[in-house]
C-alpha cells in the first residue's frame, strides 16, 4: 500500500527540513510535523521559522496548510499516519550508566511509548534518529509489548545524512537515502514503501537498502568517518605550523589523489555541531561494550584531537598576546559552529570564550544568525563558569562585525561566514579603529593573510607558519 498519511515526530533541524522537503516533494502525501514544544510549532506555523537554513522558507511558506501541518497534537498525528518518522533528540548521557559517551534513548523511548499506546491501526515506524547500533529491537520490543491487539508495526531504518547550512540542497539531492529494514517479507514490504516516498525525486539508484543493522551501523560509521578527515588534517596543521609546510597547500595535494578526495580536509579551529562528537562517542561506548577496547580508542583519538586543537588555538593566541590578555579585548566573529546556521550545539566558539573568559579579557561577539539570548545561555552553562553574571561582565554581543572589533586588541575569527571574507568586510576600516599592535587570528582559513599584513594586521593562521 502506497504511504498517503506521513507523522514526524520532532520538529527540530532534522524532523522539520526532511517532512517539509517530503511535503514539497509528494504531494498526494499529507505530512504532519509534530513536537511537544509548543513555542517550536508556533514558530513553524509563523513567519519567523525557528531554524535558519537557506531555502527553508521558500519550501516551508509554499506547502504549509496545504499537505504540511505543525502541530502539538502527537496523538491525533499519529493516529491519523500510515507512516511515522521518529526523529527527536538523542543527545549524549549527562549522568547515570555510560554518562559522557552513550546516547540518551530516553526521547527515542518516549515517543515510541506514546506510538504504541495510542495507534489504532498498522503502522511503519521509521527511526530518523540517529541511534545506537541495535536500537531498533528495542523500539520493536516496547511496541510489540504495549499495542492493542490486531495491529502490527514494521520498523525501518532511515539515518539522515544531512549537514546544516546546505539542508534543503542535501535533500532535493541526496548522495543516497539508506533505509534499512528485518529481511522479512513484512520488512522488505516496509522497506519498498518508504523507498517509494523518495523516489518521488530521488533517482532509485541512490536508494540503498541494507538489513536494520548496517543501517544503524552506517550513519555512525559516516560521521565517524568524516570527523576523522577533519581530525587528521587538523593534527597535520600543528606539523605544518612547526616546520614551515602550509596545512591547505598539503590538503589540496593530498585531496588530489582520487582515492583521498578534496572535500572535508578543511583544516580548522575545530568540529562542532550536534552530531560529531555526540556519534562518535557513541561507537566508543558501543565498542566498550562489545569488548573492543582498541577500537574504542582509536575512534576516541578523533574527539581528543579536536578538544586540542581548540586548546591549541586559544594558547597561541595567549602567547602570541604576550602570555597574557587580562584586561584585553577579543573581538570574536561568529558563533555557530558553522556558516549559514544559526546552531550553537558545540561550536568551537563556546570553548574558546569560556578558556577567554577564564584569562579575564573582555570578550565582543558578533555573529549574523545567532540569537543573543543563546549566546549568554551557552556560555553560562554550569562547568567552567558556573554563573551568568561572571559571563555577562566578561562579554558583550555586538550588532556588527565592526562594532566588535573597535578598540580591540586581536580579532578571532572563529565562524567562515562569508561576511567575515576580506573581500566583504572592510577590514582597514577593522585596523584603523583598533589597538596597535593590531592582531588578527584566523581559525578558519579564509582570509587573504598577505593582503591583511599590508594593512598591518599581525595575522596569525591555523595550519601556517608565514
Ligand atoms: P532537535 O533537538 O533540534 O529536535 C528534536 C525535537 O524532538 C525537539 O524539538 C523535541 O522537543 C522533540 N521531541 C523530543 N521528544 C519528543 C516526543 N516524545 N514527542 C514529540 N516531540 C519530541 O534535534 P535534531 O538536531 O533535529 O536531531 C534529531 C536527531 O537527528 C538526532 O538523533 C540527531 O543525532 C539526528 N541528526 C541530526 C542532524 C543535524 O544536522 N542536526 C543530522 C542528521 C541526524
Ligand atoms: C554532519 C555531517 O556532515 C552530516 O552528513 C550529518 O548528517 C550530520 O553531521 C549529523 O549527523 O548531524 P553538520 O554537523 O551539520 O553535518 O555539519 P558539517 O558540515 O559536517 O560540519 C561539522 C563541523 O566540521 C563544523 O564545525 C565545520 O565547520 C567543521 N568542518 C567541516 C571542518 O572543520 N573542516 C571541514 O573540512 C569540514
Amino acid at each position: 500500500m502506497p504511504v498517503r498519511n506521513i507523522c514526524c515526530i520532532g520538529a527540530g533541524y532534522v524532523g522539520g527540513p526532511t517532512c517539509s522537503v517530503i511535503a514539497y516533494k509528494c504531494h498526494d502525501i499529507k505530512v504532519t510535523i509534530v513536537d511537544l514544544n509548543q513555542a517550536r510549532i508556533d514558530a513553524w506555523n509563523s513567519d519567523n521559522l525557528p531554524i535558519y537554513e537557506p531555502g527553508l522558507d521558500e519550501i516551508v511558506f509554499e506547502r504549509r496548510g496545504k499537505n504540511l501541518f505543525f502541530t502539538t497534537d502527537v496523538d491525533g498525528a499519529i493516529q491519523e499516519a500510515d507512516l511515522i518518522f521518529v526523529s527527536v533528540n538523542t543527545p549524549t548521557k549527562k549522568s547515570g550508566m555510560g554518562a559522557g559517551m552513550a546516547a540518551d534513548l530516553a526521547y527515542v523511548e518516549g515517543a515510541t511509548r506514546r506510538i504504541a499506546e495510542v495507534a489504532k491501526s498498522s503502522k511503519i515506524v521509521v527511526e530518523k534518529s540517529t541511534v545506537p547500533c541495535r536500537t531498533a529491537q528495542s523500539m520493536r520490543t516496547i511496541l510489540e509489548a504495549n499495542s492493542t491487539p490486531g495491529i502490527h508495526f514494521d520498523i525501518c531504518s532511515n539515518p539522515e545524512f544531512l549537514a546544516e547550512g546546505t539542508a534543503i540542497k542535501d535533500l532535493l539531492n541526496p548522495d543516497r537515502v539508506l533505509i534499512g529494514a528485518l529481511q522479512t517479507p513484512e520488512g522488505i514490504a516496509a522497506q519498498k514503501a518508504l523507498a517509494e516516498v523518495y523516489t518521488h525525486w530521488v533517482p532509485a539508484d541512490r536508494v540503498i537498502t541494507t538489513n536494520l543493522w548496517s543501517s544503524e551501523l552506517s550513519k555512525l560509521a559516516a560521521n565517524a568517518l568524516l570527523a576523522q578527515r577533519i581530525s587528521s588534517i587538523n593534527a597535520l596543521s600543528a606539523i605544518c605550523e612547526a616546520t614551515g609546510a602550509d596545512v591547505d597547500e598539503v590538503a589540496y595535494a593530498c585531496g588530489r589523489d582520487s582515492r583521498i578526495g578534496s572535500k572535508f580536509l578543511k583544516a580548522s579551529v575545530g568540529f562542532g555541531g550536534s552530531c560529531f562528537q555526540k556519534d562518535i562517542l557513541n561507537l566508543v561506548y558501543l565498542s566498550e561494550q562489545l569488548h573492543l577496547p582498541e577500537v574504542a580508542a582509536y575512534w576516541k583519538q578523533v574527539v581528543i584531537m579536536n578538544e586540542y586543537q581548540k586548546k591549541r588555538f586559544v594558547r597561541h593566541i595567549i602567547s602570541t598576546l604576550f602570555n597574557t590578555i587580562t584586561n584585553k579585548k577579543i573581538a570574536v566573529l561568529g558563533f555557530a559552529f558553522k556558516k549559514d546556521t544559526g546552531d550553537t550545539r558545540e561550536a568551537a566558539a563556546i570553548t574558546l570564550i569560556k578558556d577567554f573568559i577564564q584569562e579575564h579579557a573582555r570578550v565582543a561577539v558578533y555573529d549574523p544568525k545567532v540569537d543573543h539570548e543563546q549566546i549568554f545561555r551557552d556560555l553560562s552553562e554550569p562547568g567552567v563558569i558556573d554563573t551568568r553574571k561572571e559571563v555577562e561582565k566578561h562579554v558583550t554581543i555586538c550588532a556588527s562585525a565592526y562594532e566588535a572589533c573597535h578598540d580591540a586588541d586581536a580579532v578571532v575569527l572563529v565562524t567562515e561566514w562569508d561576511e567575515f571574507r576580506d573581500t566583504a568586510l572592510d577590514y582597514q576600516k577593522v585596523y584603523d579603529n583598533m589597538h596597535k599592535p593590531a592582531f588578527l587570528f584566523d581559525g578558519r582559513l579564509i582570509l587573504d593573510a598577505a593582503k591583511l599584513r599590508q594593512i598591518g594586521f599581525k595575522v596569525s593562521v591555523i595550519g601556517k607558519n608565514e
